[in-house]
């Protein structure tokens, strides 16, 4: 081959690698609650929620139940591919031993951004954990002498690694809402989650995080649950899509709020990366063509449960008795009536990878 040829091919094979792994972030530290918990939950024992630790929970992808609120992987785990890095292990775990090289996740299912405080004041004391936001964060400061020695080797591991802060604040809604708070109301509560999110980043960037992922709210709106419990007779009170426009119109007052909040941290410090992620925009494009995206057995209806029109049954639950989980996961969004199934997850990750939800995209960071 003369050198001419050589080079071509060098030249070709060096860029067809920088297009195909364009990124190098080595370690994600995640912050959250059960759309992204990993196993914290049920390696804390699960006492408030024993089903995640059986199937159908885990049934398409692990094949076993794995703590995870899904029937497989979730954002986090396909973010985590994309990157060719290892599923990132829950907190419980690394605490037992497991490796943190490659990060760690702190997300709790149940977790609400605000502290357990807030709610017992407020007399809804209805939690399924107090590892909120701030304790999660207090996890991390804690094992932080364990990942690096001093200022500068921390700031090293910490500029190639990807800070997932959220989604968190979806609980904190759901706990008033389910005991009947109204949106009115609620709407008072959104300037406090919103700060707490807004804290919980700027305390991580203080820390050495340099590229920080902050998720949006779910159109609740949509979500077997809420279609359940807030079944109105009001035909007014849904969208052509069948979603109940005022969760929905909440969401996304709480996500104009965290936009707005972000603007304000990017402008503070200038040298950080933050991205916005649209989970809701990514979900509202499923819910608003659910055939050209495979979801053949609806948005809206849940895959697991124990009947009704959204198959969403208090009383029996996915994975409780009088329940049952569908055939084919994949031709659903919905999983549980609260959580989504994989295949939902895994269309909104790529959305945030290749940037059609996330803003600036997580695949455009300069090498
Ligand atoms: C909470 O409940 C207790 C006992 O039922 C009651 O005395 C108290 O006033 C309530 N507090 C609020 C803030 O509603
Ligand atoms: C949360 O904290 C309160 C007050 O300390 C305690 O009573 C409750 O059992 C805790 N809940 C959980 C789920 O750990
Ligand atoms: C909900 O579950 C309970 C308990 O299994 C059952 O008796 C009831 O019929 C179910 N409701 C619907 C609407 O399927
Ligand atoms: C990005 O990913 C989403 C979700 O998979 C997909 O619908 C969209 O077409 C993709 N956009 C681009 C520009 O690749």
């Amino acid at each position: 081959m003369n050198c001419k040829i050589l080079f071509l091919v060098i030249l070709f094979l060096t860029l067809g690698l920088a297009l195909s792994i364009p990124q190098n972030y080595e370690s994600i530290f995640n912050f959250g609650d059960s759309l992204s918990d990993t196993g914290n939950l049920l390696l804390s024992g699960a006492l408030a929620f024993p089903v995640i630790g059986q199937l159908p929970y885990g049934k398409t992808f692990f094949q076993h139940a794995t703590g995870r609120c899904s029937d497989g992987r979730l954002i986090i785990d396909f973010i985590a591919e994309a990157f060719s890095l290892p599923y990132v292990p829950p907190y419980l775990a690394v605490k037992q031993g497991q490796s943190a090289q490659h990060g760690v996740n702190f997300a709790f299912a149940g977790a609400t951004a605000l502290d357990a405080e807030f709610f017992f004041e407020r007399n809804i004391s209805i939690l399924w954990t107090n590892n909120s936001l701030n304790v999660q964060l207090n996890w991390f400061r804690d094992l932080k002498s364990d990942l690096c020695s001093d200022k500068e080797s921390c700031d090293d591991f910490f500029k190639k690694s990807l800070f997932m802060v959220g989604e968190i604040g979806g609980n904190d809604y759901n706990y008033a809402f389910f005991l009947g708070g109204g949106s009115k109301q609620l709407r008072s509560m959104v300037p406090l989650v919103v700060g707490a999110i807004t804290d919980a980043t700027s305390a991580l960037i203080e820390e050495g995080a340099a590229e920080l992922m902050v998720p949006g709210n779910f159109p609740i709106g949509c979500s077997a649950v809420y279609l359940t419990l807030f079944e109105s007779p009001n035909k007014e009170d849904y969208d052509r899509h069948g979603c109940l426009k005022a969760f929905n119109a909440f969401a996304k007052y709480h996500n104009s709020q965290i936009k707005k909040a972000l603007d304000m941290l990017r402008q503070k410090y200038p040298h950080v990366r933050i991205m916005y992620a649209d989970y809701y925009g990514a979900a509202m494009r499923f819910v608003h063509t659910p055939l050209h995206h495979g979801f053949y057995g609806g948005t809206l209806k849940a895959c697991c449960g124990g009947g009704g029109p959204y198959n969403f049954n208090n009383s029996a639950r996915c994975g409780h008795a009088g329940s049952e989980a569908c055939q084919d996961p994949s031709i659903y969004s919905n999983w549980d009536g609260i959580h989504l199934t994989e295949a939902a997850y895994r269309y909104i990750a790529l959305a945030l990878i290749n940037g059609s939800s996330s803003q600036p995209p997580l695949l455009s960071r300069p090498l």
